[in-house]
């Protein structure tokens, strides 16, 4: 839950549009993979469905409901962000079941008891491969790919309604990334939530994705399960993306 509408959304940031004019239809339950190019507008695209940014223009429906002017904390979303900090509370230790930690956070702020704390993080920890031996430490006392793992552990503690991640798994290493994509996958299932994942990484999108958006220029190019974007590319951009995406990978297996 929930479906989630977009109606000519635009989103400028001064004289660049970010979000151009978006319509889109992103099914309940669904696991939908946005991947484009940098600055096309994907980090734009999941703020505005967090209610972190406003559209200039149009409209976003969570189930049939105006969201527009619903703020963050209301909409039942919880985003991975990019980047160095995954908005982690760098004060925090990674765990504590009786204080204030970023994995406790989201719990105790939801009135959670320690024992459910405990039992509900304890579950995440396993799932996600987060080391007890991290528990006592702070963001910055931990390496990019384990920030990461905690900031996903965060951000799956509570049940959220829509789940969206911006490149959550960058910074691991390839073989720890295909089994955190595939926990991921596994947590969508187990959530019920509509996920919206964002990667530059075609053959990750083509992995993961129940539907895959080829994003360009704040505009989706393309919207189809993987099997079409590959068989039936929508246009020239998507046909090159895909060919260049194949070359780049067959080319370092064979020199
Ligand atoms: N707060 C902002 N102020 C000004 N320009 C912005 C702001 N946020 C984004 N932009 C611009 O909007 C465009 C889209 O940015 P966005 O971060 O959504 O791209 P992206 O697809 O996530 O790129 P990347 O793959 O590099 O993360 C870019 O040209 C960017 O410079
Ligand atoms: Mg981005």
């Amino acid at each position: 839950m929930p479906e989630i509408v977009l109606q000519g959304v635009t989103k400028r940031f001064g004289a660049v549009t970010a979000i151009d004019n978006l319509t889109a239809r992103i099914l309940d339950r669904e696991f939908f993979v946005v991947v484009g190019p940098t600055a096309c507008g994907k980090t734009t695209l999941l703020k505005l469905l967090a209610g972190l940014i406003r559209p200039d223009r149009g409209q976003i429906y969570f189930d049939g409901v105006l969201v527009n002017d619903i703020p963050p904390r209301q909409r039942g979303v919880r985003m991975v962000f990019q980047g160095q900090d995954y908005a982690l509370y760098p004060h925090l230790e990674v765990y504590h079941p009786e204080r204030w930690s970023n994995l406790s956070f989201p719990l105790r702020l939801h009135g959670e008891r320690v024992g459910g704390i405990h039992a509900r993080v304890q579950k995440i920890v396993q799932r996600l491969g987060i080391h007890p031996d991290w528990f006592p430490r702070k963001p910055q006392e931990l390496s990019e790919g384990q920030k990461q793992k905690v900031a996903l552990g965060r951000a799956t503690v509570l049940t959220p309604k829509v789940f969206l991640l911006d490149e959550p798994l960058s910074h691991l290493d390839p073989p720890a990334r295909a089994k955190a994509r595939e926990e991921i996958r596994r947590l969508h299932e187990e959530l019920g939530t509509t996920t919206v994942y964002v990667t530059h990484d075609l053959a990750e999108a083509f992995l993961v994705g129940d539907r895959v958006a080829v994003m360009r220029a704040g505009r989706f190019l393309q919207v189809a399960t993987p099997k079409e974007i590959r068989d039936h590319p929508a246009d020239a951009f998507v046909a090159e993306f895909v060919r260049a995406y194949r070359e780049g990978l067959k080319r370092a297996f064979e020199t």
